[in-house]
């Protein structure tokens, strides 16, 4: 043994050594955990399923929500997701959103509005516009925004971000 490792010595080194390990053990994963959770920002990449596609009647927008979870940093927040599902065969849709773009106040299909076709009418300011989202009258300054649509195995989703 050498002469100059006391016994103190050495038991004070592998006990510095095994905390050391414990530490490193207990503190990886928690900081792995806080890291990937300030680093994401939401938990899906946009895409939201908002109905079955058989489920749309075909010629007539429907209202459809959904619930998504975002996450942005520590916060983790629900938020309602609202579009009018259109489409004519069933198979290819349009979705468009039900957000006023004057001030965001929420749209409703309304029948008779626009030359006898049904509208969207914005209750706030006397908004109006068409079928496809086109302004017809009203303070509303842009169409409805329209968002991406995918269908995949029966199921339609829309991208809202
Ligand atoms: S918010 Fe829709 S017309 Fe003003």
């Amino acid at each position: 043994m050498n002469p100059d490792v006391t016994r103190r010595s050495f038991l004070s080194g592998a006990i510095a050594g095994i905390a050391g390990v414990v530490a490193t053990l207990l503190g990886l994963p928690a900081a792995r955990f806080l890291m990937g959770r300030a680093a994401a920002t939401s938990n899906t990449d946009g895409w939201v399923r908002v109905a079955a596609a058989d489920s749309v009647v075909p010629g007539r927008p429907t209202l459809v929500t959904a619930t998504v979870e975002k996450q942005q940093g520590w916060v983790a927040a629900q938020t309602q997701v609202a579009a009018y599902l259109k489409t004519e065969d069933g198979a290819h849709f349009e979705a468009l959103s039900n957000v006023c773009t004057h001030l965001g106040c929420r749209v409703t299909l309304q029948d008779g509005l626009v030359g006898g076709n049904p509208g969207f009418f914005c209750p706030c300011h006397d908004g109006l516009f068409d079928i496809d989202g086109a302004v017809v009258s009203g303070p509303v300054p842009a169409p409805l925004e329209r968002f991406e649509v995918m269908v995949e195995k029966g199921d339609v989703f829309v991208r809202t971000i």
